[in-house]
């Protein structure tokens, strides 16, 4: 039988409700839908030499996880995924710390979780490996004899190839990258961007097929757009009557809910929301900005100083212009609960998304998801997040212009019915058909082919393949309570 085998970092504990990012959510929704199991790191630090893999099954879903040591999670997940990767597909390349040590840990990690991931894999298994901190894993599977499909999916965006060049092991990760059969990406954007540094770094050549010749090997670049599972948002009967009779407010709120990451644009986020109290005094007491910022990679030095220089904007505008009765913002450094999420979305009259980069980010899916369609919120996202080519009738902003930050909160806060109903109509359809089920059997199918066109043959029960595909695109799930999941931080 054909399995999915999920491999990424950081792996979900369907026991304790912790928090997930939108890559877990996504991860975990697909898997619901289809046999396999999760391989990753379980999120502890072991002072271990050998750390050793442990399988847990939980209402049917097996997870494979082990430990890292003290090194391994400051040289390979804080040192050169966190400090040199992220930074740098972020082209946020004045934040990178090229420290030496830094890649061959990260390679030593990739070697062992594979030699650990290879004695359980199948024949027929096909391999979705997830994110930055795993390029090379296909490359040290294949070294290990695995013949399977291997996929591979990136989550962040893929900043320009002049920034990508900048990393001392550019043609290392550009070689590991050509291990795979697919790498799926967010956008069009991140297609062209990485299509672009392959050529640069590796003379990597676009074929006739479409297909990327990197070295001796051949592989397929796609974009997916990362969905989310748009019922985990609806409302049951009553349960939105019953809402909208308890929020007797007539205090708008905004939301913004975001790991606290450099990306993220908060700093411009509370500078422009000081900047529209300021020039828009009228707003004043009718509107609250609510700012969840769950902390996230402290010891990462770029992340401590955003944290300090958030905590003293928000202090120094709920200063400003608080009054005894009325505080200008509520900034939360915590996550919320996964299940109160679809509550507070929709009692929020805007979704204030404005990353300065980000992958796809899937708080602005949730939001349009949440609306109640009679009298819907707006969404304000901003242009470089990669949910802007699909959610192109939100209020697009450029989160780096303060003024255009401000006065695209007040066409939102202004915006007539009939507008606000028009927009979320159109945003609403994408999200529902794009949604995370689209996404995990539109990849699959494509990985499926391009495994067997690498090797040049069928794989060895392509009829169960099918049937395994037919199981992600279908609406039967045999997952535990979505619940479980903890909270989301978004991606
Ligand atoms: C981003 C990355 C994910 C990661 C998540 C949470 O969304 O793309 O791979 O899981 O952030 O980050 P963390 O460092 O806490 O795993």
């Amino acid at each position: 039988m054909t399995r999915l085998v999920m491999v990424s970092n950081r792996v979900i504990d369907f026991n304790a409700a912790q928090q997930a990012g939108g890559v877990g959510v996504a991860i975990y929704n697909t898997l619901a839908r289809q046999s396999g199991f999760w391989f990753g790191w379980d999120g502890q630090i072991e002072d271990t030499d050998s750390p050793e893999p442990k399988a847990t099954t939980v209402g049917g879903h097996t997870t494979v996880t082990e430990p890292l040591t003290a090194a391994d999670y400051n040289e390979y997940y804080l040192g050169y995924s966190n400090s040199v990767l992220w930074p740098v597909f972020h082209n946020r390349l004045d934040l990178a710390q090229f420290e030496a040590g830094y890649y061959s840990r990260y390679v030593e990690v990739n070697a062992r979780f594979a030699r650990h991931l290879a004695p359980l894999l199948e024949p027929d298994d096909v391999i979705w490996v997830h994110d930055y901190h795993l390029v090379p894993m296909a490359m040290e599977l294949r070294k290990l004899g695995v013949e399977n499909p291997i996929g591979f999916f990136l989550h962040i965006p893929v900043g320009p190839a002049q920034a990508l060049l900048a990393i001392p092991e550019n043609k290392e990760i550009a070689r590991a990258l050509g291990a795979y059969d697919l790498i799926g990406l967010q956008t069009q954007s991140d297609v062209r961007n990485l299509i672009d540094f392959l050529q640069q770094s590796v003379s990597g050549r676009l074929l006739p097929s479409g297909r990327i010749r990197v070295y001796e090997t051949e592989l397929d670049i796609g974009c997916f757009p990362v969905g989310i599972d748009s019922d985990d948002f609806a409302f049951g009967p009553g349960e939105a009557e019953a809402l909208a009779a308890a929020d007797t407010s007539d205090v708008h709120r905004i939301i913004g809910i975001d790991r606290l990451d450099y990306t993220k644009g908060l700093p411009q986020k509370f500078k422009a929301y000081g900047k529209f109290l300021e020039e828009f005094p009228e707003y004043r007491r009718r509107i609250v900005l609510s700012q969840f910022a769950p902390p996230t990679r402290e010891s990462v030095e770029a992340y401590a100083d955003i944290k300090a220089e958030l905590e003293s904007l928000a202090g120094s505008i709920n200063g400003r212009f608080g009054e005894l009765d009325w505080v200008p913002i509520n900034y939360i450094h915590r996550t919320i609960p996964r299940s109160e999420l679809r509550d507070i979305y929709r009692t929020s009259r805007v979704g204030w998304v404005t990353p300065l980069m980000d992958g796809m980010n899937l708080v602005a899916k949730e939001y349009v998801a949440s609306q109640d369609p009679r009298d819907p919120g707006v969404l304000v996202l901003s242009k470089f997040a990669g949910s802007a080519e699909q959610l192109a009738d939100a209020v697009l902003v450029n989160p780096y212009d303060l003024n255009d930050l401000a006065q695209c909160l007040k066409l939102a806060l202004d915006m007539p019915l009939e507008e606000r109903r028009a927009r979320h109509e159109k945003l609403v359809t994408i999200v529902r058909k794009y949604d995370s089920k689209a996404w995990g059997s539109s990849y699959f199918a494509a990985l499926v082919k391009a495994g067997q066109r690498r090797f040049g043959r069928s794989p060895k029960s392509s009829a169960d393949m099918g049937r395994a595909l037919e199981r992600l695109k279908g609406s039967v799930k045999n997952g535990t309570p979505k619940d479980r999941l903890g909270a989301n931080a978004g991606t």
